[in-house]
């Protein structure tokens, strides 16, 4: 089967939809002929990608941190249940030098993972009742802590084990669930970075690869794999030798 026809006429709810990898992952799907529920804050820049999307989509715009928005998420799940669910939105900032906010690292965890688990127990019983995969947005950053990122990897790392626990809990059931790792990609989120990025990728090849893990109902999508398997290399060392390379490798940063 070719890969766009695995998405044809599925129902794909995407978060984060209104700019860089849900938004490149929406237009995709489109020309794939999925069945989109796009959720984004941001109204203009949302309802730009649904102009590009053609008729098969539907909107949701507002904020996940509102209950509201949650409850019309379910209502919308319900109404017509999903084949597949990316809870994709997410947001980061990063430590200042030599200090650390716990508002911050609060805002971090509430709006990358909190809001995430409100969305997971929204979709989750009409996933089980299609028989649809969810698929959760972490990052590469999940899976050591990194300097200066104290919030955004704790918050990664909380979605990658969410991920891998329902998916114990739930494939067997008929819902797999795919935990997403992206290292960098160029969208506005890390165009604001001022730090070296290293193997960063575009936001297409990027959707094409968590399509292809999609497809492959994979338990983790993980790219590129330059870097990824070098992490989980780093991090199968013992924690000295962790701390000296990581030391070593992000001292420039
Ligand atoms: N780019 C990377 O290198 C990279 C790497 C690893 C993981 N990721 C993860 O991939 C996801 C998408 O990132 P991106 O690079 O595409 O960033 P982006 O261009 O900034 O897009 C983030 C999306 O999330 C939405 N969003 C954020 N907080 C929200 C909230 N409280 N309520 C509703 N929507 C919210 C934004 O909505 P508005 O624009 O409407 O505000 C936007 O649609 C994030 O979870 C990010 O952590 C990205």
């Amino acid at each position: 089967m070719k890969l766009g026809d695995y998405f044809k006429n599925k129902r794909v709810l995407i978060t984060g939809a209104s700019s860089g990898i849900g938004a490149a992952l929406a237009i995709q799907m489109s020309k794939w002929d999925a069945h989109l529920v796009l959720v984004g804050r941001n109204e203009g820049r949302l309802a730009d990608v649904a102009g590009k999307c053609g008729q098969n989509t539907a909107l949701i715009c507002g904020d996940l941190r509102d209950p509201s928005v949650i409850n019309r998420i379910q209502k919308s799940a319900e109404a017509a249940p999903m084949d597949i669910v990316i809870l994709n939105a997410g947001t980061a900032s990063y430590d200042a030098d030599e200090s650390f906010d716990a508002a911050q690292f609060n805002e971090l965890i509430n709006s990358n993972v909190t809001t995430m688990a409100h969305c997971v127990q929204a979709v989750l019983p009409s996933l089980r009742k299609s028989r649809g995969q969810l698929a959760l947005m972490s990052s590469l950053a999940a899976y050591g802590g990194l300097p200066k990122s104290s919030g955004y990897g704790a918050g990664k790392a909380a979605v990658r084990l969410l991920a891998q626990s329902l998916d114990l809990d739930f494939r067997h059931l008929g819902v797999p669930v795919t935990c997403i790792c992206p290292g960098f990609v160029q969208t506005p989120l890390t165009d604001q970075n001022r730090f070296p990025m290293p193997f960063l990728i575009d936001v297409d090849s990027a959707v094409i690869r968590i399509a292809k893990g999609l497809k492959a109902r994979s338990h983790e999508i993980h790219f590129p794999k330059r870097l990824s398997l070098l992490l989980k290399l780093v991090m199968s060392l013992p924690a000295a030798w962790q701390y000296q390379l990581l030391r070593w490798a992000t001292a420039r940063l």
